[in-house]
């Protein structure tokens, strides 16, 4: 494969980073699968409730509220820095959303997946799946406790490797109302590198998706703690991507 360099995909963030809104970029050329895979017709209007009676179901039971510890999933303690993420789904007028499913997927400590598709050489954790589930409470507040995520290479560019980062989705009133996103860690040196992180070209909403590490939410003896509210519209919103492709997912 000829892959072209980090240089040259650097020099591409910054000719595509003109000043604009603050969503993502749907046709941001230096994320190059983004080029195939934003939608390129208008959108299709479906009734919500049509689209209910043949969407994938969440899952056969309810959700059980130790599915937001992402560290007893197995029969060890899985390696890494232990952390809670913790924060609030709020609406547009700092509103709770309460009772909503949140869903989290990310890799382990060594920046692995458990996917076909991710075959680069860092050790599986056998004690460590990476996804996770919980509903907000009534004040909008979810939960997790999980790993710390490791970078990880993809195939963008050469050398290319993605910030840490948890993928997040929430759901609002229904299936059709599904958004994804993911959250970022402070200071993470591969920002200025990142063609998905930098697709979203206006500084303030890039740094809406970075956590704050939150001495208060750390456990003495434990675990370190991160805070991370999730805003879903409004002029504080948090960006979601333009899609809901998993699979390909980097
Ligand atoms: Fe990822």
């Amino acid at each position: 494969m000829n892959l072209i360099t980090q240089d040259e995909i650097s020099a591409e963030i910054a000719a595509a980073s003109t000043p604009g809104g603050p969503q993502p970029r749907l046709d941001f050329g230096p994320y190059r699968s983004s080029l195939l895979r934003h939608p390129t017709k208008d959108l299709r209007h479906a009734d919500p409730e049509t689209i209910e009676l043949v969407s994938p179901v969440f899952g056969p039971q309810d959700v059980d509220p130790l599915e937001a510890d992402l560290t007893i999933q197995h029969g060890g303690e899985p390696i890494g820095e232990r952390m809670v993420v913790t924060g609030r789904v709020l609406d547009g007028d700092g509103r709770p959303v309460p009772h909503q499913l949140v869903e989290v997927w990310q890799a382990n400590a060594a920046g692995r997946y458990i996917h076909q598709r991710d075959q680069h050489p860092a050790p599986i954790d056998p004690h460590f799946t990476g996804v996770g589930r919980c509903l907000t409470d009534a004040d909008g507040t979810y939960a997790f406790t999980t790993i710390k995520p490791g970078p990880y290479p993809w195939k963008n560019h050469r050398n290319a490797w993605r910030p840490a980062h948890i993928h997040f989705s929430v759901f609002g009133r229904a299936f059709t109302q599904r958004l994804v996103t993911q959250m970022y860690f402070p200071g993470d040196p591969l920002f200025a590198l990142d063609p998905i992180y930098q697709a979203i070209t206006d500084e303030a909403a890039r740094d809406r998706l970075v956590a704050t590490y939150d001495h208060e939410v750390t456990r003495p003896e434990w675990s370190t703690g991160y805070r991370w509210d999730i805003v879903l519209d409004g002029a504080d919103a948090v960006r979601f991507e333009a899609h809901l492709d998993e699979e390909d997912d980097a």
